[in-house]
């Protein structure tokens, strides 16, 4: 079995007397380890299932296989265990905790897992060697997202899901953060998921997802995918 197998999973929201289908007959693979990209536009169902794949919503219907467990029937408190212990999740905008310093941050969430890695050895990682004592207001975005991915990468997950994590980063930081995700994936084995607007990217994946208007349109394996110092985007 794979490590993610996820088999006709629908999601759908519900606003006034509006139906929104979000997600519908989803089905794909991920190896352990891969670097993957799901590609759509805005509105394609992109964070839905990302967010579905990280325990932090479920789906309506179907079957999400992590790892061997089908955690579509995971209850409230075996999908908090699922969420600190297996999972780092970058958001699109951040969800960093404003009163904590940069350090303070990864701290907190590295407190609640077993073998996490060293906060400041983490935040030197990202770049952010000089930043580590300032308050999320005093940084740039670039740097907050820097911040938000050392505090997922910091609880050496198993899985990693990023949302948009370079869509508020210039070009040099973006990939920087970019290189760091693929060591993490050929280097730790962390499965990374990276979902992004933006298909100049898609080189650097092993699987590319492509979503539209809540579908699947096609999946795409890259034998060779190109190192990101030669990726031009
Ligand atoms: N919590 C929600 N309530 C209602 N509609 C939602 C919610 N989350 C997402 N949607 C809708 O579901 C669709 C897919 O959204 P989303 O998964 O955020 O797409 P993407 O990340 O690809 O932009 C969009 O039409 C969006 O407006
Ligand atoms: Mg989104």
């Amino acid at each position: 079995m794979a490590y993610i197998e996820v088999k006709h999973s629908y999601k759908h929201y519900t606003v006034g007397e509006n139906t929104i289908v979000a997600n519908h007959d989803i089905n794909f693979t991920i190896e352990k380890g891969e670097l993957v990209i799901i590609l759509g536009a805005s509105g394609a169902g992109k964070s839905t299932l990302l967010n579905i794949l990280g325990g932090m919503d479920s789906n309506d219907e179907g079957d999400i296989f992590i790892d061997g467990t089908n955690i579509a029937h995971f209850n409230e408190k075996q999908l908090t265990h699922y969420r600190r212990h297996d999972v780092g999740f970058v958001f699109q905008f951040y969800n960093l905790i404003p009163n904590l310093s940069a350090k303070e941050n990864v701290e907190l969430a590295v407190e609640i897992v077993n073998n996490a890695q060293d906060p400041e050895e983490t935040l030197k990682a990202v770049g952010l060697a000089h930043r580590i004592n300032n308050f999320p207001a005093q940084l740039s975005g670039g740097e907050q997202q820097r911040v938000s991915i050392a505090r997922a990468i910091a609880k050496n997950p198993k899985l990693l899901l990023c949302d948009e994590p370079t869509g508020a980063l210039d070009y040099h930081t973006g990939k920087q953060v970019l290189k760091l995700l693929q060591y993490m994936a050929q280097h730790d084995g962390t499965t990374v998921i990276i979902v992004t607007h933006n298909s100049a990217l898609c080189p650097i994946a092993n699987r590319v997802i492509r979503m539209h208007d809540a579908k699947i349109k096609s999946i795409t394996i890259n034998e060779h995918p190109q190192d990101i110092d030669t990726l031009e985007y």
